[in-house]
């Protein structure tokens, strides 16, 4: 009998492209995927470590896991709160068997054995020197839309972020070895390339390539249909990559562009890069090549020290972009960062009151957006079921998630779907 998998994955898209490949390595070794944790020998639990409420939303899960599993079940944490707490993560919950860091989770198979043969707990979280990449599988299955992480880490050390700690420094694989992978992905049945990177545009190869000839070059891969990035650090963006979206069809007329703040004096506290209007002039670079692109982007409300007035420019700087989709949150005093020692934080019921006007003026801009697609014809990538029987859901080359009638076997073609209808959060269609 095989060995059963289940598999929750909390935060990023970089957690899901870990845990597919964790599941990967795993299926090497003889285990299969089961969404039911109650057949689970392996539970495996993903984590994120951004905001206070990721991390505690992991306690909470293990202790309901821990009730419904097979009593000879393992428990498994990956991901970045592993690499945040170090051994302590151990003493919070006493029922994780095993524990394991962002860049060791190759080892996973291994750890299992040796947790089966000694019976001991176990944790691994350190940046070793040789790369997790080079002991994985290459991947045997995908969806149609799937996931390439191509960078890790960060060394932008924003004031208020937990990454640089939780995923080390900057790294960026070499493009021979994102070919190969790109490929078996394509071969496994992906349409669709995500490629990602805590700073993707950071990305840099052989030669002084940088991330706009990575695009082109897996633009070659037959088969491919699409290819998406994310997330971007504004002030390195490079003009080729912005030339990328003029001259390669295959990339999709959407960039994920992070502000976080509207206030110069605001950016300088959580030690971005740039100005308001350096990023405006970035927004426009895009649009001069592809008008039609959508740019989506993160916010944090209630940074310290921040005054109504800073709050007003960010909702200034949104009706001058106008922005196709956004991500919006209260800051989160993250311990070990510099902004959660700084003085001037702010009361959470002010921090709650801004991100509701934000949200609100963010959620009517995403609806134009969407409105103004209605009447057109759009290719949709299906990748996904629908809630109801009959329905399938997919996406737009602006991201904007499309549900249609179709059946099942359709899952995983790019179909021409005339837009009905829009809500602020999805369009509807049928396929023509
Ligand atoms: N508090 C609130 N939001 C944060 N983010 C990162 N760290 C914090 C924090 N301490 C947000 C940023 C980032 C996104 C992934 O999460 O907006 O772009
Ligand atoms: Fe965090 Fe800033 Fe790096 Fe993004 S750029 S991962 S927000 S430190």
């Amino acid at each position: 009998m095989t060995q059963k998998l289940y598999v929750k994955t909390f935060g990023c898209q970089m957690n899901v492209y870990d845990s597919n490949r964790m599941i990967q390595a795993l299926m090497v070794h003889g285990f299969s995927q089961t969404d039911d944790p109650e057949k689970a020998d392996i539970i495996l639990l993903n984590t994120c470590h951004i905001r206070e409420k990721a991390s505690e939303k992991l306690f909470s899960e293990i202790g309901r896991l821990a009730k419904q599993k097979k009593k000879s079940a393992l428990i498994v944490v990956a991901g970045c709160v592993v690499q945040a707490e170090g051994r302590e993560i151990l003493r919070r919950s006493h029922l994780i068997d095993i524990a394991v860091g962002p860049q060791n989770y190759h080892q996973l198979p291994e750890l299992i054995a040796k947790y089966n043969r000694e019976k001991g707990r176990l944790i691994v979280a350190d940046f070793p020197t040789e790369s997790k990449f080079d002991s994985l599988p290459m991947p045997k299955t995908s969806s149609a839309n799937a996931f390439l992480a191509i960078q890790e880490g960060c060394d932008n050390f924003c004031s208020y972020c937990v990454v640089p700690y939780t995923r080390g420094c900057e790294y960026s694989r070499p493009s021979s070895e994102i070919l190969v992978e790109a490929k078996a992905l394509v071969k496994a049945g992906a349409k669709e390339i995500m490629l990602l990177g805590q700073n993707v545009n950071c990305w840099h190869g052989d030669e002084g390539k940088d991330l706009g000839d990575l695009i082109r070059d897996v633009a070659k891969i037959k088969g491919l249909k699409r290819i998406r990035y994310t997330t971007s650090y504004p002030s390195k963006i490079t003009q080729n990559l912005i030339n990328t979206h003029a001259d390669t069809p295959k990339l999709m007329p959407y960039i994920h562009l992070p502000i976080q703040a509207g206030s110069d004096k605001t950016l300088r506290a959580m030690n971005r890069q740039y100005t308001v209007a350096e990023y405006e002039e970035i927004v426009a670079a895009f649009r001069s090549v592809r008008p039609d692109i959508a740019i989506s982007s993160d916010f944090i409300v209630g940074f310290p020290g921040e005054t109504e007035e800073d709050f007003e420019q960010t909702l200034a700087l949104v009706e001058r972009v106008k922005y196709a989709s956004s991500y919006s949150f209260k800051f989160s005093a993250r311990p070990g960062t510099p902004a959660s020692l700084m003085k001037n934080q702010i009361p959470e019921e002010v921090k709650t009151r801004r991100l509701i006007k934000l949200q609100k003026l963010l959620q009517s801009q995403q609806r134009t957006f969407n409105e103004a697609t209605v009447g057109k014809v759009l290719d949709v990538l299906l990748t996904e079921r629908g809630k109801v029987k009959g329905q399938l859901v997919g996406y737009t080359p602006y991201m904007q998630g499309t549900v249609v009638r179709a059946p099942l076997k359709m899952l995983g073609e790019i179909v021409s779907v005339k837009i009905i209808s829009a809500s602020a959060t999805a369009l509807t269609g049928e396929i023509i």
